[in-house]
């Protein structure tokens, strides 16, 4: 495995100096993918303008969101100010999504702080009432912190939120059935769940327990990026909340996961990141996976070619409008 990594590219000025030259967009620029359609816009989420440049007249089926949630976007920002940051996006979303539509958003709750600002978010959410509410999806973390005198944190959370009636395809995971009983009477025969289910595995419910997360051995690692969300966990949205074809929104690209998994899945993916490095980061994912098959570049990074003088997978794509 090779030990090359990028260190945090949100904070590190003299790497983001250097790979700023290799970013195709600029602000206002989005990137088309001649191949699938997807779209990668270098916008703000905010912006009805952008999000409206980014989607045009097409409706998706499914919007899965992760917001810097941590507030290290925000270090100057109060809660009550990153909340209505939050519903201008949240409102873009309806806009450019269908009648029966899927939302999700991934937010943090600090417990250092009254859990903001999962509370408020979900308030702001019911009084905007755009969307209904639907499941409080929590995705268990291998590593935790904070162990010896409090419950070790390990969990993130996922908001499923509704417009309409969306198609919900049940997904499994791979964890087996283990447990029998539950016996019941179908067709005046007592049988027990296991002969009953369409599965041998177990669905994996609103806690998810079967997600290892990203780290730097891992294939799909994106180094550089500190905030990547595994792919399984996109793909388990995507599968269960929209159909091939479809048209599928992530305001928030940052590794570019959702459109890597949109591209798997036969999906269309329109996605935007305010940082060019990212937007770069997300159209050289997808790139490097069409060239080699790889999901990311485990312990080395995508700028190889620049940085390093190795050979690129295939020649960057030309930004098609700006
Ligand atoms: C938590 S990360 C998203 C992680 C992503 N789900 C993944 O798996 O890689 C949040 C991203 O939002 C971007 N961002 C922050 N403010 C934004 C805005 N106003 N519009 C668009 N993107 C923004 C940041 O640059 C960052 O890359």
């Amino acid at each position: 495995m090779k030990n090359n990594p990028l260190p945090r590219l949100d904070t590190d000025q003299e790497a983001r100096a250097s790979l700023l030259p290799f970013c195709r967009l600029s602000k206002g620029d989005v990137w088309i993918d001649e191949q699938s359609g997807h779209r990668v816009g270098c916008l703000d989420a905010a912006n009805a303008d952008d999000m409206k440049k980014l989607v045009g007249d097409s409706k998706a089926s499914l919007a899965v969101h992760d917001p810097p949630y941590n507030l290290v976007a925000f270090e100057t920002k109060s809660v009550s100010e990153f909340i209505d940051w939050c519903r201008k996006w949240v409102e873009h979303s309806h806009d450019h999504m269908l009648d029966d539509s899927s939302f999700y958003v991934w937010l943090g709750a600090d417990q250092k702080d009254h859990f903001q600002p999962l509370p408020q978010f979900m308030m702001m959410m019911q009084a905007l009432d755009r969307f209904n509410a639907r499941s409080l999806v929590t995705m268990r973390n291998q590593r935790g912190y904070g162990t010896q005198k409090n419950w070790m944190a390990v969990r993130q959370e996922l908001l499923y939120y509704i417009k309409g009636n969306p198609a919900f395809t049940v997904q499994y995971t791979d964890i087996p059935k283990i447990l029998r009983g539950y016996y019941k009477e179908v067709d005046g025969k007592k049988t027990e769940n296991l002969e009953r289910s369409k599965s041998d595995n177990i669905r994996p419910g609103n806690v998810w327990v079967d997600i290892q997360q990203v780290f730097y051995r891992m294939e799909e690692n994106v180094s550089g990026c500190f905030a990547q969300k595994p792919l399984k966990s996109i793909d388990r949205i995507v599968t269960t909340s929209s159909q091939e074809g479809d048209v599928v929104l992530d305001f928030f690209a940052h590794s570019g996961a959702t459109l890597l998994s949109s591209e798997m899945h036969q999906r269309v993916c329109y996605t935007c990141d305010i940082d060019p490095i990212y937007c770069e980061m997300t159209i050289r994912r997808l790139e490097h996976f069409r060239a080699t098959g790889r999901t990311g570049w485990q312990n080395d990074h995508a700028f190889v070619s620049e940085i390093d003088g190795d050979s690129v997978d295939t020649p960057p794509q030309k930004v098609l409008f700006t």
